[in-house]
């Protein structure tokens, strides 16, 4: 006797944290669901009881099949992807297999079962740096790999609509926060880094100035809209902003979680990085069409959040396996020796007791802008204004100044650099790094 199947809502992330908001959301609305999820960033644990948890992965394509073969599955919520934008640009080829064909995955068995509604999560990096805030009717022009992945998602929904029906509807939140968040992931979620930090007893790190600025969301603000969409005639098709209104700074925000979590602020500067500097958006749309819960305060979404970071404790903060492009982002130390021009030519040395991972080769040679030079005498003022025609651009660089033997300087620098390392020369026009200030471009 063949059972029939029942109809069930696929949920894609459904460990990870939105994913896991989004499950109790349709759970609490009595769906049958199904969480789907390789567990690389999500938990077992995030998943409520009664709803049915696959482990596994949407590059999976024999999983895939077989998820839609043995569920009715009238539904997609598609929330899995690895989301850590900064790092994508070094991670490229993982960021597009892993959020674009994996996508692509699941959108060719929603067209080929018929589906009822795809839902995506894409996320305003698809607007790159473009006016704030940022309103659905932008053209969309992404600066990273994630954002170009997020964007290719959406376009491909759009053609295989008009090609195959598939409805869908797209939500493009934003710096989301909340409980059940991965709060050991390094390289994203700052709010999540900022409170494992304090946990383990570490200053909480800041690209650069910290003016850049953000609108942080409650994760509960947003998961119930989400669950939401297949059942509004009126978003069809339809592609919606969806988070919180008011921007903070990045120093800010710093306080605030300290503050949440009882302790004194203490913050360091890393090298700013590049990034769009200012990124919320417009929630018009989607208040339009959808009936939004109240927005909940930062403060109260800190308090929350802070009372189950503390809960579940620190988590160890593991570096990502496989970097793919090594310019600019890995940690080390070197011996740096100069002849004239604007070649160096280096060799990473490790600190006795010390070891890096860096996959980088012993020896190579990094063409740097052209070099400042600064004979003695030289002012703070004409140090500035030399760097600033030097080094026009916003950059994430380190900035090396060679001083003659056995100077130091005071020197301040122009507000887009946060490092500034005074090398002493040693030997004429030879000059030897031995210090720590040879620590180059530290990136999370
Ligand atoms: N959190 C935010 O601020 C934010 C903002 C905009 C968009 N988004 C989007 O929302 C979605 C959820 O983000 P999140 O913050 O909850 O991240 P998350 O890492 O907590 O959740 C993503 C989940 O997807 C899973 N996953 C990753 N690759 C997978 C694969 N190949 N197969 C199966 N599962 C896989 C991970 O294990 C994780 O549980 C993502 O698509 C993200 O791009 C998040």
């Amino acid at each position: 006797m063949s059972v029939a199947k029942q109809d069930v809502s696929l949920v894609t992330g459904g460990a990870g944290f939105l994913g896991s908001h989004v499950v109790e959301a349709l759970a609490t609305k009595g769906a049958r669901v199904v969480a789907l999820d390789d567990l690389s960033g999500g938990f077992r644990e995030n998943v409520p009881d009664g709803v049915i948890f696959v482990e596994g992965s949407i590059l999976d394509r024999v999983l895939l099949a077989e998820i839609f073969d043995q569920h009715r599955v009238r539904r997609v919520y598609h929330l899995a992807a690895y989301a850590a934008e900064g790092l994508s640009h070094f991670i490229r080829r993982f960021n597009y297999e892993n959020n674009l064909i994996g996508s692509i995955n699941l959108i060719n068995e929603s067209v080929n079962h018929e589906v009822e509604c795809f839902v995506f999560t894409s996320s305003i990096a698809v607007y790159g740096r473009n006016q704030v805030p940022m309103h659905e009717d932008l053209v969309p022009s992404p600066e990273d790999p994630y954002g170009v992945a997020k964007l290719a998602v959406e376009q491909d929904l759009r053609a295989c609509h008009e090609q195959f029906g598939l409805p869908y509807v797209i939500f493009r939140p934003h710096n989301v926060y909340g409980e059940r968040q991965n709060i050991g992931d390094r390289y994203r979620n700052v709010i999540g880094i900022f409170m494992n930090q304090i946990m383990r007893g570490e200053p909480m790190t800041i690209f650069g100035d910290g003016a850049q600025t953000r609108a942080f969301t409650y994760a509960g603000d947003i998961a119930p809209v989400i669950a939401e969409a297949p059942f509004n005639s009126e978003a069809a098709g339809e592609v919606f902003n969806v988070g919180a209104d008011r921007p903070y700074s990045v120093r800010e925000l710093a306080e605030r979680v300290a503050a949440a979590m009882g302790v004194e602020p203490n913050i360091r500067h890393l090298p700013s990085r590049n990034e769009v500097v200012d990124a919320y958006s417009s929630h018009e749309k989607v208040r339009r069409v959808f009936e939004c819960p109240p927005e909940t305060s930062l403060d109260v979404g800190l308090a929350r959040m802070a009372c189950w970071a503390r809960e579940v404790g620190a988590r160890t903060s593991k570096a990502f396996g496989e970097i793919e492009i090594h310019t600019g982002v890995v940690k080390f130390r070197k011996t740096v020796t100069l002849r004239g021009g604007n070649t160096i030519q280096s060799r990473r040395i490790n600190r006795p007791g010390r070891t890096t991972t860096a996959p980088r080769p012993a020896r190579q040679f990094i063409k740097l802008l052209p070099i400042a030079f600064l004979p003695s005498g030289h002012g703070d003022k004409s140090f500035r204004a030399l760097v600033d025609r030097v080094f026009p651009l916003q950059g994430n660089f380190a900035l090396f100044v060679f001083t003659a033997r056995s100077q130091h300087w005071m020197l301040s620098l122009p507000k887009r650099f946060s490092k500034l390392h005074t090398v002493k020369m040693v030997q004429n026009s030879w000059c030897t790094v031995t210090s720590a200030s040879a620590t180059i471009l530290q990136n999370r």
